[in-house]
């Protein structure tokens, strides 16, 4: 009979409302507590939590498949050979069914406390996406270096480039919304940074209808922080990308802003060689290329490709496709030019269109022969 029973009770259909999203990277230790605390604040929902782990290094994956043997509230999604806090976060809101989604993070610092709150309102009134805010009467920022809050009130200032709407506090990574709303804009999504909240507000077609509830920050007890100084530089390419990427990708003008500098390394090298150490001209101007080639390959696995950033030999063996191609756009470039100038095209047109010429050449083939992205080399990204 027994048995019986538990057969049923595990065909039983099980309606979950919420789905608690928690993308993690190394929270072996904190996971576990979360789950006890999510376990009691959200007593009398039926809940699940879903946590995106990019396989951290700290096994928090195999810490949460252990834990969800047991308990049906708990789920885990690996992800291999990949990093990201907004990406992981929306394939994690996708593998759920329910129709609330929660975001908040996996380290303890967001009040579990406030989202039996969170889903009241968002029951009510229309509510589209209700928001825990360090920055409304009642908020706080916690332990939050001072200087960190500075940063933190810029970036909600540029936030205003994106979003038409007031918000208190766009960065926060802690919300719940209704799951119709996050699958009207999850395509028009980003995806890139740290910045998912922003770029849910950013991409939908119309304000939403936002709650914002004050909470404290809490502070981070176990673990350590993974914003560093590239979630800046993240930041910028998530307001470029959502004012200009409709009409250009952001990779290019990345790479269009490498090649520029790239272009001032190449002046400063030709200056020094051929004008302050007498060099011959075309010798001078061979070193000034090769510099810049390099230099321009550099930045560009460093910038314009830093999530596919190569590594060991296969830097090396980048470094000899990228020179080809860079080679072969070049001779393309000078080709076209002297085309349209011998077709009695104006010299400094002929020589646009050839720059251009060559530029997209090399953007598009780099972007396919130097950094591609191969299932396999998923190792060298997850070792970082
Ligand atoms: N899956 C995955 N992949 N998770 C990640 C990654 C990643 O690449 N990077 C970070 N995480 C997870 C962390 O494990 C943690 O659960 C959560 O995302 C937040 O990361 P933290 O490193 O703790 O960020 P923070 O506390 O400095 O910043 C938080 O507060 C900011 C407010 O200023 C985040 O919520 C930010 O989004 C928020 O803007
Ligand atoms: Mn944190």
């Amino acid at each position: 009979m027994d048995s019986q029973n538990s057969v049923r009770a595990a065909i039983e259909p099980r309606a979950i409302d919420l789905s608690v999203v928690v993308p993690t990277y190394n929270e072996a230790e904190n996971v576990p507590l979360l789950i006890d605390k999510l376990t009691v604040a959200l007593a009398g929902v039926d809940w699940e939590v879903i946590f995106v782990d990019d396989d951290s290094r700290d096994g928090t994956a195999g810490i949460v498949r252990r834990l969800a043997r047991t308990n049906p509230n708990v789920r885990v999604l690996q992800r291999i050979g990949r990093r990201g806090l907004s990406s992981a976060t929306i394939e994690g809101a996708l593998a759920s069914s329910a129709p609330y989604i929660a975001v908040m993070d996996g380290d303890l610092q967001h009040d579990e406390r406030l989202l039996p709150r969170m889903l009241e309102a968002l029951r009510k009134d229309g509510t589209e996406i209700v928001v825990g805010s360090r920055f409304v009467p009642g908020g706080d920022v916690g332990e939050f270096a001072a200087n960190r809050i500075k940063i933190s009130k810029l970036g909600a200032r540029l936030a205003r480039l994106i979003v038409k709407q007031d918000l208190s506090d766009p960065m926060s990574g802690f919300f719940m919304l209704r799951r119709d709303v996050f699958e009207r804009v999850v395509r028009r999504l980003s995806a890139k940074g740290f910045k998912i909240l922003l770029d849910i507000f950013a991409s939908a077609p119309a304000p939403l209808k936002t709650v914002e509830l004050p909470f404290t920050f809490g502070s981070r007890i176990k673990g350590e922080s993974k914003l560093d100084t590239m979630v800046a530089w993240e930041y910028a390419m998530l307001l470029l990308d959502k004012m200009l990427g409709s009409y250009v990708p952001v990779r290019f003008l990345m790479y269009l802003g490498v090649g520029t500098f790239g272009l001032g390394i190449h002046f400063v090298v030709l200056w020094f060689a051929y004008k302050s150490n007498g060099a011959p001209f075309a010798e001078a101007q061979s070193i000034a290329t090769g510099i810049a080639m390099v230099f321009n390959y550099w930045l560009n696995n460093v910038i314009t490709y830093r999530d596919q950033r190569l590594k060991g030999v296969r830097f090396i063996y980048g470094f000899f496709s990228f020179a080809i191609i860079c080679s072969i756009g070049a001779l393309s470039n000078i080709g076209v030019a002297s085309y349209l100038f011998a077709e009695n095209q104006t010299w400094w047109v002929a020589g646009i269109i050839g720059v251009l010429l060559g530029t997209v050449w090399n953007y598009a083939m780099t972007s396919v022969f130097t950094w591609r992205v191969k299932p396999v080399d998923t190792k060298v990204v997850s070792e970082e």
